[in-house]
């Protein structure tokens, strides 16, 4: 299978920034285990800071015959109705992905405004939250 792992605002400082929350890996260092655990499927992997480029790059999956799309939005999951047009104007499957258990924290991550329009939520495992999310595409 075509997986793209989109992450979004501040992903890039994951390993570096409240590592008792997200850990002490990179995001290098995720991607390499995500792809090793996908070693016969094709992984795609992009992160921006950015709410546009994010838009932009889930259009552009839609035609890259992409089969499922693991999304870590960053805090732009709790308030970016771009996004959540993005997603719903694709065909590609989304699946909305939070290494930590959004709703054991504050109260405004509780709120998701991408959660409609994806095909289902992983949060709470960490790192192994965009391998369940990947994996839920085989199921
Ligand atoms: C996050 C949770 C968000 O609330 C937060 O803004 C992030 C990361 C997670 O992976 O747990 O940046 O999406």
């Amino acid at each position: 299978m075509k997986f793209l792992f989109i992450n979004g605002v501040n992903l890039n400082m994951t390993g570096r920034r409240e590592k008792g929350v997200y850990g002490t890996r990179t995001l290098s260092d995720i991607n390499a285990d995500i792809s090793a655990h996908f070693a016969e499927d094709e992984c795609l992997f992009y992160q921006s800071n950015l709410e546009g480029e994010i838009c932009t790059r889930l259009h552009a999956a839609a035609d890259e015959g992409v089969d499922g799309i693991i999304l870590n939005a960053g805090a732009f999951t709790h308030y970016s109705y771009a996004i959540r047009d993005a997603i719903a104007s694709i065909d590609v499957p989304v699946v909305e992905v939070h290494m930590s258990n959004v709703h054991a924290r504050e109260e405004f991550r509780h709120a998701s405004v991408i959660s409609a329009v994806c095909r289902g939520v992983i949060a709470g495992f960490g790192k192994d939250s965009y391998i369940l999310a990947a994996q839920s595409f085989k199921l």
